[in-house]
């Protein structure tokens, strides 16, 4: 398959797209006779801090990022029902995905979007103001439906960041994958290649893993956790296995 038709994006359908069924509304925009793209991958997530963090790593110095996690977490929308916290993350596959579905999205902020893009997805979206203990505004929560990767790399970090191989049909694969010799298993920040009593079973030999993922988990050192990409690597094998804490 040649790259331009092999582009794909992570597309996320939000919290707050979900709280206010524009979900059929979002995912008629986004369908091929629209864009040109098709669905490669699809799954309902209940979004765990560890995914919330890494999915949003770069903002994590922002003074808007503790809500930020508050929202895509579904935290915000759900607050009573947590069983109805969930996100849509979807793999899409075009010529030109990246491009066309961050146009479909449009401006970050939904005030912007209305103002410059209406029609765009995010113009159905909300601002809302965040304040500080002291009771003073310091940013805005922006409820804006959807996100889209902005560009090849984030593209490829996020869909390995929140699909595994086996979510995505082999010939629709866009990365490397390997086949993993090893077993292992995760309990609090640590990494097991023997079941410890309370861990999480995360692979088997013969499991396809990304190839990237492998060699995370091959170079892994008790010492350096995070530093090694551990928990970007755990993020997805958590998904839906435990209930989220509250
Ligand atoms: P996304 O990652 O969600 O697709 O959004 P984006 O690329 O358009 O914008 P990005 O800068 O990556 O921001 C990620 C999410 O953080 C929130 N945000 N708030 N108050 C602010 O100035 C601000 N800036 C960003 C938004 O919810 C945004 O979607
Ligand atoms: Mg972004």
């Amino acid at each position: 398959m040649d790259e331009q038709k092999m582009e794909q994006t992570l597309v996320l359908i939000k919290p707050d797209a979900l709280k206010n069924s524009v979900t059929g509304f979002i995912l008629s925009q986004l369908s091929e006779y629209h864009t040109g793209s098709r669905f490669a991958a699809t799954k309902i997530v209940n979004v765990n801090k560890l995914l919330a963090e890494e999915h949003y790593i770069e903002h994590v110095e922002k003074p808007f990022f503790p809500a930020l996690l508050e929202y895509i977490t579904g935290k915000v929308h759900y607050p009573a029902d947590a069983w109805k916290r969930r996100v849509i993350a979807i793999v899409y596959q075009g010529p030109n995905a990246l491009h066309t579905i961050r146009q479909m999205a449009g401006p970050t902020n939904p005030h912007k979007a209305r103002d410059e893009r209406p029609g765009c997805l995010r113009a159905l979206g909300t601002v809302v103001p965040i304040y500080d203990d002291e009771g003073k505004m310091i940013s805005d929560r922006l409820d804006n439906l959807i996100h889209a990767s902005a560009n090849h790399e984030d593209a490829e970090r996020e869909i390995k960041l929140w699909f595994i191989p086996h979510d995505i049909p082999p010939l629709m694969r866009g990365y490397d994958t390997e086949v993993c010799q090893t077993h292992y298993y995760y309990k609090d920040g640590q990494l097991f290649t023997h079941y410890e009593p309370g861990s999480i079973f995360l692979l088997a030999p013969g499991d396809v893993a990304w190839k990237t993922d492998l060699e995370i988990l091959q170079n892994h050192t008790p010492e350096t956790p995070a530093q090694g990409g551990l928990n970007k690597v755990v993020a997805k094998y958590l998904i839906n296995r435990t209930a989220q804490e509250q």
